[in-house]
């Protein structure tokens, strides 16, 4: 056999083995009744939004499509989700004392207005994600609104 050859035998057999590795993507779970979208302060289009720009990584309805369950890919994804849902969980907004909403609220419009989220990486892979410069603007005057909303409900 040519060198190249044994090379290539060697990368086929690491790709196989690392699939063996847990990959630890973190769970979906469907129901949430404490969820940002079903709460009432998300009117129609902007939901359609956050679920298809932000739901991936900050909420518990992650959708795996089929290539984040191969290694490596799957430990970059289990990564960005893990960390994503540590720093803002859509799911739970509802058990979060209304000054962390406040500030998640806050956080998502320097995020969104500097262009750091949804991350780039997620965008080069789901184009559809991608927001254009009428849905940042949508996503920063819903996070002000709902800012002076929720302070005056209270
Ligand atoms: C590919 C996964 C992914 C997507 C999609 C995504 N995020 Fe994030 N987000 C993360 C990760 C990972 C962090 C924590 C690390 C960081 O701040 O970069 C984070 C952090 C944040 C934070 C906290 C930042 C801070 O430092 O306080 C906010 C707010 C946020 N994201 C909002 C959003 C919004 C809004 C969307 C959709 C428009 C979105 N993210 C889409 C992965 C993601």
């Amino acid at each position: 056999m040519k060198t190249w050859q044994y090379l290539l035998g060697g990368l086929v057999v690491i790709g196989i083995a690392v699939q063996f590795v847990p990959n630890e993507l973190p769970p979906v779970q469907t129901s949430n009744p404490g969820d940002l979208i079903g709460s009432g302060i998300v009117e129609e289009p902007m939901a359609n939004i956050l679920k298809s720009a932000c739901y991936d990584c900050h909420s518990n309805e992650t959708n795996y499509p089929w290539y984040s369950h191969v290694a490596p890919v799957s430990w970059l994804v289990a990564k960005d989700t893990r960390e994503g849902r540590e720093e803002v969980n859509f799911s739970n907004w509802q058990d979060l004392e209304l000054l962390d909403q406040l500030a998640i609220l806050d956080d998502i419009s320097s995020e969104v207005s500097e262009e750091h989220m949804p991350m780039p990486i997620y965008t080069w892979i789901h184009p559809e994600a991608k927001l254009d410069e009428n849905q940042r603007q949508q996503i920063l005057t819903w996070a002000e609104t709902t800012m002076d909303r929720l302070v005056e409900e209270e």
